[in-house]
């Protein structure tokens, strides 16, 4: 326990993150930074770039309304103190990820319209799921559905982001490394704070696993949402244009510049897959196949 209470400790978060990596950042980028000028100008490309942010938020909510739930339903002071700071950081991912929008030109006054017309239905289910766990204190259920599932998913889509971004858009790149460290604190502890009750309560793995499937289907149905949405090749190739993209820039042996959307679907899916069974190898679980949406 010496080990959990240190790496998870209040004491830790602050020396790490906000007096690390975070130190001297506004919103998570360099003060000052702004998007680049075509994310305003070009009509389409700030559709879309409003369209991506929206589902930032709409995860980075429930992550936050998850992992604030989950502080009551703790049965160990170190992990209520843990969620604590995951809080925090979840509400500040949220913040970063508002603010994003309101840099692209969304006023505050339609930012609520805005994320409902946008937000992608299959999330929201994705998102249902997990907070009726929550909202049942059901404690394990409930991290392995947020620190397991839902991180381990935003994980990788921040990554796959940040690969296309940071040749061309330095200030959301930033913002999005940042959430990046945050997040690997967050899948860390799920697999070392539920390993042991896992083992403990041994009757509790069909409904897990059940959780798991549902949240995967829905999961993998927002990713085909999302790339069945993605600009034409025509409109793809003009935004690298105006964006100045590194042609060359590679994502997981894939070409970010040149591959097709379907393409970059799967390899999302597989990525985010293949991590999901080997963290929940890890604390016990048998990661089930959802149909595939
Ligand atoms: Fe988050
Ligand atoms: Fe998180």
């Amino acid at each position: 326990m010496a080990d959990f209470l240190s790496a998870y400790s209040i004491q830790y978060w602050l020396e790490s993150c906000p007096q690390g990596y975070l130190d001297e950042t506004e919103y998570g980028h360099a003060p000052g930074a702004t998007e680049p000028a075509a994310f305003l100008e070009d009509p389409e490309l700030r559709a879309q770039a409003i369209q991506g942010t929206v589902q930032l938020v709409v995860g980075e909510r429930c992550a936050l309304a998850a992992s604030s739930g989950l502080i009551n339903a703790a049965p160990d002071e170190a992990s209520k103190r843990y969620l604590a700071t995951q809080t925090l950081d979840e509400a500040r991912h949220v913040e970063v990820f508002t603010q994003r929008l309101y840099d692209l030109g969304v006023k505050k006054t339609e930012l609520e319209d805005v994320i409902r017309t946008h937000a992608n239905p299959n999330l929201v289910k994705f998102a249902e799921i997990l907070l009726e766990k929550v909202d049942r204190k059901d404690f394990v259920a409930g991290v392995v559905g947020q620190n397991v599932v839902l991180e381990g998913m935003a994980f990788t889509v921040f990554e796959m982001m940040h690969a296309m971004n940071k040749g061309v858009n330095p200030k959301f790149a930033q913002t999005l490394s940042g959430t990046i460290a945050d997040e690997r604190r967050h899948v860390g502890f799920g697999e070392n704070r539920i390993g042991s009750l896992i083992q403990a309560h041994p009757e509790r793995k069909p409904e897990i696993e059940r959780m798991q499937r549902d949240m995967s289907y829905y999961m993998l149905a927002t990713f085909a949402d999302a790339f069945r949405q993605a600009p034409s090749e025509e409109d793809r190739k003009r935004f690298r244009r105006e964006l100045g993209a590194d042609e060359s820039a590679q994502w997981h042996g894939v070409n970010l510049a040149t591959a097709d959307p379907k393409d970059m679907e799967h390899v999302l899916a597989d990525t985010v897959l293949r991590e999901f069974k080997l963290r929940l190898g890890r604390i016990g679980i048998e990661y089930q196949t959802p149909a595939r949406p």
